[in-house]
């Protein structure tokens, strides 16, 4: 038999349980977008989502900048792929656990996710969150909305928006995250 005093505290550990699942609950539920640009037209996208949203967001940049020159980099970035590299990135990402939903943008190098991109997925584990991949790119999605999804199998990865260097609209932007269920 509980004294009252025993049963006092129990009642007030039960509520304090309680309420830490609750609080663990709300903080999982905010949305992040983040991105890699080089040139801008990525940044430029990441922020008219996060402005809509009212998210969050977070750049993901390269301890070592690329270079300024667009021939340079494109070579470079074929270099760095050819080799599987995975180019070292600041490490000042967010708490991703306070997040549920992650809108990862990225422009296309080589057909693929920029290689800091790569960098920061081998670094975040994203599984259990939804995943909305977007792409700004000179020819087409390629293989970027494909790289995000191998990289994460237990996360719900939904289908990316590309569009052609900063040509998107707000209109197709709105219609994407409607089409998921985002804001
Ligand atoms: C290193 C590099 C590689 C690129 N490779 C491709 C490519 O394979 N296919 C493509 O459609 N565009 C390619 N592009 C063009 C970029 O995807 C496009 O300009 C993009 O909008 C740049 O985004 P940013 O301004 O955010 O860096 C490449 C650009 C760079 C710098």
């Amino acid at each position: 038999m509980l004294t009252r005093k025993e049963f006092l505290k129990a009642i007030l550990l039960a509520a304090a349980a309680g309420s830490t699942t609750l609080v663990q609950a709300q903080t999982a539920s905010k949305t992040l977008v983040v991105y890699y640009s080089w040139s801008g037209n990525t940044r430029e996208m990441a922020q008219a989502i996060a402005k809509e949203l009212k998210a969050d967001i977070y750049e993901i940049r390269t301890v070592t900048p690329y270079p300024e020159a667009y021939n340079a980099t494109v070579d470079l970035a074929h270099e760095q792929l050819r080799q599987n590299a995975r180019p070292a990135i600041q490490k000042d990402v967010p708490d991703l656990s306070q997040y549920s939903t992650i809108l990862l943008g990225t422009p296309n190098w080589w057909s693929h996710v920029a290689m800091p991109v790569f960098t920061f997925m081998d670094q975040n584990d994203l599984s259990g969150k939804v995943i909305l991949p977007f792409v700004t790119h000179g020819g087409g999605m390629s293989s970027c909305e494909r790289n995000i999804r191998n990289k994460y199998p237990k996360a719900d990865v939904r289908e990316g928006l590309a569009v052609y260097g900063s040509s998107f609209s707000l209109d197709e932007i709105r219609q994407w995250l409607k089409e998921n269920k985002i804001g």
